[in-house]
C-alpha cells in the first residue's frame, strides 16, 4: 500500500521486543534529534511514550530526517530492530525502528519552553501556552487519572441505580454563599441569568419529581477569591437521594469514596471513616477541616494559670476569656523560629501573642520565665509530660481568635516538622453537627451556614421558639481528607413548617422569600420526599489521586489568580454593538 494511505499500526511508547523485525507505522512528535554524521537518531513521542527512530546515510529519506526539529509532527514507517548499544534506563531502550519512509505533517516553531521543563517554567508562560504544557507526560498522566477516577464515580453510581441528569447552566440568581457570575439576557433587557454555583435547587426538584437517586458531573461557577485549591470554574460530583437520613447518605458515600481511592491507588481502605462534630473539631484542632495525619491537639490550660501574675493571663481570667495551648514534641526550636511563629499568629490571626514554655536540658525555658515559680514549672512538666525539647505554645484571648490561631499554628508546626509531606496516608473524616446559622455582628442578623434548605437537627427545633438560633445544629456534613474539604452536603427540609421557621430566623419576609426562591418553595408544597445529598469537589479529589498541590494542575484549561484565562485572554472586551443589543452601558 502507498505510504501516504497507511494508518498507524501502534503507539510509539508500546513498541518493544515483541515487535522485532516487524514493520510498524508510527505517528507523533519529534522529542529530540541527534545527528551522528552517518546516522540520525530521533526520539519519536506520542501519548504512550517514546521510541527511537534511525535514519541511515544513503537512504533516500536521510535528508528529510536531517531537517527534523523538535516538535515537528510526523509519520514514519520502518522495521523494529535490536539496538547495538542498548539503553537500560529506558523502557524500550533495547530496540529501535529503522526508518524507510517519512511524512512531515507539520513543522513546529521554536517552543517558548521545552516540554520536559513544563513543571518548572514560569506559571504565566505555562498558562499562555497551556496546550504545550499539556504535552508533558506528567500532565498526560494527570488527565488519564482524572478520566479513570471519573469513570469509577460514574460506574459505581450507575450500578447503584443513580440516574445522571443534566441541569441548566443559565439560571436565576439564588443566594448560595459565593458571588454569582451573571449573564445578561438579550431578549429580556435588564435581566440576568446566573451561572450555577451548584445544581442544588435543581437536584432537589428532581427528588420532588420522583427520580429517587440522582447524580451529575457538574461544572460549577463561583466568583470568589482564588487559592491553590479553588478555581472559579470547577467540577462537582453532585449527588441527591430520596427517603434517606444523614447516616444513609454518609454510608453510601463512604462506599463510593473507598471504591474510587482503593481502585485508583491500589489501597485497601476498609475502616469506617471517623466522625467528629463541628464543635469537637474547633475545640481540638481550631478548624472545621482538621488534618488527622498527626495529633497535636489543642489543650485547655486556663485552669493551670488561674493564679498567674502574668498580665495577659490575668486579663483573660478576669474577662472570662480563654487560654489554650498545643504541645510540640521534641523540636529544638531556634530563637528565630520562635520569633517567626510569634509573628505568624499575631500578624495573620490577630492573636495577642504566643507564649512558649520549653523543657530543655532538664529545665524550663520560657518567654514568661519570671512569672513561673519552681513549683509551677514542676507541675507543668509533670502534667504535660514534658520531655527534652518539648514545647507548650500558649495563646490567650477570645475563643474564636485563640482557636483559629492555634489551628493554624498546628499546621505550621507540622509543616516545619515535615509531617505534611507524607502523601501516602489518607485520613478521611466526617465533620457533622455544623451550626445551622452564623450570626453576623456587622449586619446584626443570622445567615444560613449552608443554604436555607438545610434540615435542622430534630433535638434542636425547640430553639426556634426561644430564638436561640445559634444553638441549632444542622443535619449537614463535610467529608475532609488530610485537612482538605473534599465534599459537603446535608439533609434538606421537606416540610413547610420547618421551612417557614428557617426563613423567619433569617429575617426574610414572605415577599423576599417569593422574590428569591418562590418557585422552589412552591415546588416543595407538592409532596416532597425526605431527601438529602452531597457534592464532592472532583478537582480536589484528583489532586490527592495525582499527588499535586495546585488545583490548576488537574484542570485542563484553568484560570489564573485574577480569574483570567491567559491562553485565550478571557474575560475579554466586547464591541459596542454587542453591548447595545444587551442594553448595557459600561461606566468609564
Ligand atoms: P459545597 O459548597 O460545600 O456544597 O461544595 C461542595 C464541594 O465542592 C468543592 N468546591 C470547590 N472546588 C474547587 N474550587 C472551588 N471554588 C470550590 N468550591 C467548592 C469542595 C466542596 O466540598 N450544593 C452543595 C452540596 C450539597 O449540599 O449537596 C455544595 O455545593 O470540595
Amino acid at each position: 500500500m502507498e505510504f501516504k494511505k497507511m494508518r498507524r499500526t501502534e503507539y510509539c511508547g508500546v513498541i518493544d521486543r515483541r515487535y522485532l523485525d516487524q514493520q510498524v507505522v508510527l505517528e507523533g512528535w519529534v522529542n529530540k534529534k541527534r545527528n551522528l554524521g552517518s546516522l540520525i537518531f530521533v526520539d519519536l513521542r506520542d501519548r504512550e511514550g517514546i521510541v527511537q527512530i534511525v535514519f541511515k546515510e544513503g537512504s533516500s529519506i536521510f535528508d528529510i530526517g536531517d531537517c527534523l526539529k523538535p516538535e515537528y509532527c510526523i509519520k514514519v514507517r520502518g522495521i523494529v530492530k535490536e539496538r547495538e548499544s542498548k539503553n537500560p534506563q529506558i523502557k524500550n531502550g533495547d530496540i529501535e525502528v529503522i526508518c524507510d519512509d517519512i511524512e512531515i505533517y507539520s513543522k513546529s516553531e521554536q517552543l517558548p519552553f521545552m516540554i520536559d521543563d513544563g513543571f518548572e517554567v514560569n506559571d504565566n508562560l505555562k498558562l499562555k501556552y497551556r496546550y504545550i504544557s499539556l504535552r508533558n507526560n506528567k500532565y498526560q498522566d494527570i488527565f488519564r487519572i482524572r478520566s479513570k477516577a471519573l469513570n469509577l464515580f460514574r460506574g459505581f453510581l450507575h450500578n447503584d441505580g443513580f440516574t445522571e441528569v443534566s441541569t441548566p447552566i443559565l439560571n436565576k440568581s439564588t443566594p448560595e454563599g459565593a458571588r454569582d457570575f451573571l449573564v445578561p439576557s438579550r431578549l429580556n433587557k435588564g435581566r440576568f441569568y446566573a451561572l450555577p454555583q451548584s445544581p442544588q435547587i435543581f437536584k432537589q426538584l428532581l427528588m420532588v419529581s420522583g427520580f429517587d437517586k440522582y447524580y451529575q458531573v457538574a461544572t460549577c461557577f463561583r466568583d470568589e477569591d482564588l487559592r491553590s485549591n479553588r478555581q472559579p470554574e470547577f467540577t462537582q460530583v453532585d449527588i441527591e437521594m430520596s427517603f434517606v437520613d444523614e447516616d444513609d447518605v454518609k454510608e453510601k458515600m463512604e462506599l463510593l469514596i473507598k471504591h474510587v481511592f482503593n481502585s485508583m491507588l491500589d489501597l485497601n481502605i476498609k475502616d469506617k471513616f471517623i466522625e467528629l462534630s463541628y464543635e469537637e473539631c474547633m475545640d481540638k484542632y481550631g478548624t472545621d477541616k482538621p488534618d488527622l495525619r498527626f495529633d497535636m491537639q489543642i489543650i485547655d490550660v486556663k485552669d493551670d494559670f488561674v493564679n498567674s501574675d502574668f498580665p495577659m493571663f490575668k486579663e483573660c481570667i478576669e474577662n472570662y476569656l480563654e487560654i489554650r495551648a498545643i504541645k510540640a514534641k521534641g523540636v529544638d526550636f531556634t530563637r528565630k523560629q520562635l520569633d517567626a511563629l510569634n509573628s505568624f499568629v499575631k500578624d495573620h490571626f490577630n492573636a495577642k501573642g504566643l507564649i512558649y514554655i520549653r523543657y530543655k536540658d532538664d529545665q524550663i525555658v520560657s518567654s514568661i520565665n519570671k512569672f513561673l515559680t519552681d513549683d509551677y514549672k514542676n507541675m507543668l512538666i509533670e502534667k504535660y509530660e514534658l520531655k527534652n525539647n518539648d514545647c507548650l505554645f500558649i495563646i490567650p484571648g477570645i475563643k474564636k481568635t485563640v482557636l483559629s490561631a492555634l489551628g493554624a499554628l498546628r499546621l505550621e508546626l507540622a509543616d516545619m516538622l515535615g509531617i505534611l509531606k507524607d502523601n501516602t496516608e489518607f485520613k478521611f473524616l466526617w465533620v457533622k453537627d455544623f451550626p445551622l446559622y452564623e450570626y453576623s455582628e456587622e449586619d446584626g442578623r443570622y445567615y444560613a451556614s449552608h443554604h436555607p434548605f438545610t434540615m435542622p437537627n430534630e433535638d434542636d427545633i425547640k430553639y426556634f421558639e426561644t430564638k436561640e438560633y445559634s444553638k441549632i445544629r444542622a443535619k449537614a456534613y463535610d467529608l475532609v481528607l488530610n485537612g482538605e474539604e473534599i465534599g459537603g452536603g446535608s439533609i434538606r427540609i421537606h416540610n413547610d413548617l420547618i421551612q417557614n421557621k428557617m426563613f423567619e430566623a433569617l429575617g426574610l419576609s414572605e415577599y423576599e422569600v417569593n422574590e428569591k426562591f418562590g418557585f422552589f418553595v412552591e415546588a416543595l408544597k407538592y409532596g416532597t420526599p425526605p431527601h438529602g445529598g452531597i457534592a464532592f469537589g472532583l478537582d480536589r479529589i484528583i489532586m490527592f489521586l495525582a499527588n499535586v498541590n495546585d488545583i490548576k494542575d488537574v484542570i485542563a484549561f484553568p484560570k489564573n489568580k485574577k480569574g483570567e484565562c491567559l491562553l485565550s485572554s478571557a474575560p475579554g472586551k466586547v464591541d459596542d454593538m454587542q453591548l447595545r443589543e444587551l442594553g448595557i452601558n459600561i461606566e468609564k
